[in-house]
């Protein structure tokens, strides 16, 4: 095993330990849901940058898998909308953690009415090698730690993930990432990479792993300001600004001209006809807002017309549209 994926362990073991208040931290607001309490511990070991957790995904009595538990915020959020026995399945590699979570449970069984611990089974093992058989999980997550991975690893953890899920599951994400370059000694930093702070990606690369993987469609649902790695403090020369993303990439067939990423664009054509029709499956009614995939935006610009409006990416795409 290389070093850094030693050191990630040690970090966690020791928050597992000790909650670590400041070591991730997230502009997403906690669920407030009905008859949901979250145990105060579990808020201090929210390691997360974001949530995966959309009510959207969670329809029909699905199957989750959630890797990288930390002390089970999101496993008990998760749960709350599978209710069954074995309804979400955490993988972790750190023992620790894994026996914080299962504490964390009971104390949240105490808490909820509706909850039984039994709705989350917990195993031992690596993203990099899921101990979970194919093609079996609806909504599959991840919060802050694929961006701790080398390109290599992250591609394994990406082919796992979708190897596990059914057609049309999804893959729900929150990472870190940068426009910035990233420096090769903070790039090479065991603990900084540990701590999801130095193993940022560009946004666009991000996806293009997610997509190369497989999934057919990918929808980025957030995209907020994250933490700021100076010079006073980092090796760097340049403010590196980091942010965080909420992506779902959908285990859909890839289509013939590349994946369909959404990223908030929106079409919206104010002609004299009624409509607009592309005669490639999209039609734009006059004046009404269409999503579109980037990939459809830059075909509808490349028409050239005086009378079709398409936005810029918003990062804030959370259903609907074109493909
Ligand atoms: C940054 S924390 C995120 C915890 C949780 N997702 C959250 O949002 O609070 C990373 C988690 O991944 C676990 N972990 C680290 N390396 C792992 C690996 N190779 N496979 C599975 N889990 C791993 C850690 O023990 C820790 O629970």
């Amino acid at each position: 095993m290389s070093n850094y994926l030693d050191a990630t362990e040690d970090v966690y073991r020791k928050a597992a330990l000790t909650p670590d208040v400041g070591l991730c931290c997230t502009t997403t607001p906690v669920w407030q849901l009905p008859q949901l309490s979250i145990p105060k511990i579990m808020l201090e070991m929210n390691y997360g940058c974001g949530s995966t957790v959309h009510p959207r995904d969670l329809v029909n009595n699905p199957t989750i898998l959630y890797v990288g538990i930390g002390g089970g915020m999101e496993v008990l959020q998760f749960a709350y909308f599978s209710r069954k026995e074995n309804g979400v399945i955490g993988v972790d590699i750190v023992d620790e953690m894994i026996e914080a979570c299962q504490n964390n449970l009971v104390l949240a069984e105490k808490e909820n009415d509706w909850f039984k611990k039994e709705f989350v089974s917990v195993r031992k093992g690596s993203a990099l090698a899921l101990p979970i058989e194919d093609s079996s999980i609806d909504v599959a997550a991840q919060n802050c730690l694929f961006n701790i991975f080398t390109k290599h690893d992250l591609e394994l953890a990406l082919k796992e993930m979708y190897r596990v899920l059914k057609p049309h599951g999804r893959l729900v994400l929150s990472d870190p990432v940068t426009e910035n370059p990233m420096p090769e000694s903070l790039k090479n930093d065991d603990r900084l990479r540990a701590l999801c702070l130095s193993g940022s990606l560009p946004l666009a690369e991000y996806l293009k792993m997610i997509t190369d993987a497989g999934f057919g469609t990918v929808e980025v649902r957030a995209k907020r300001p994250y933490r700021i790695l100076d010079p006073g403090h980092y090796d760097t020369a340049e403010n590196i600004f980091l942010e965080s993303v909420e992506v779902c990439a959908i285990k859909d067939p890839m289509p013939a001209d590349g994946p369909c990423i959404f990223t908030g664009k929106t079409a919206i054509y104010y002609g004299n006809e009624q409509y607009f029709d592309d005669h490639k499956g999209h039609t734009l009614m006059q004046n009404q807002p269409l999503s579109v995939c980037d990939k459809t935006a830059q075909a509808i610009k490349n028409l050239g017309r005086k009378d079709i409006f398409v936005s810029e990416s918003t990062y804030f795409y959370d259903g609907g549209g074109c493909c």
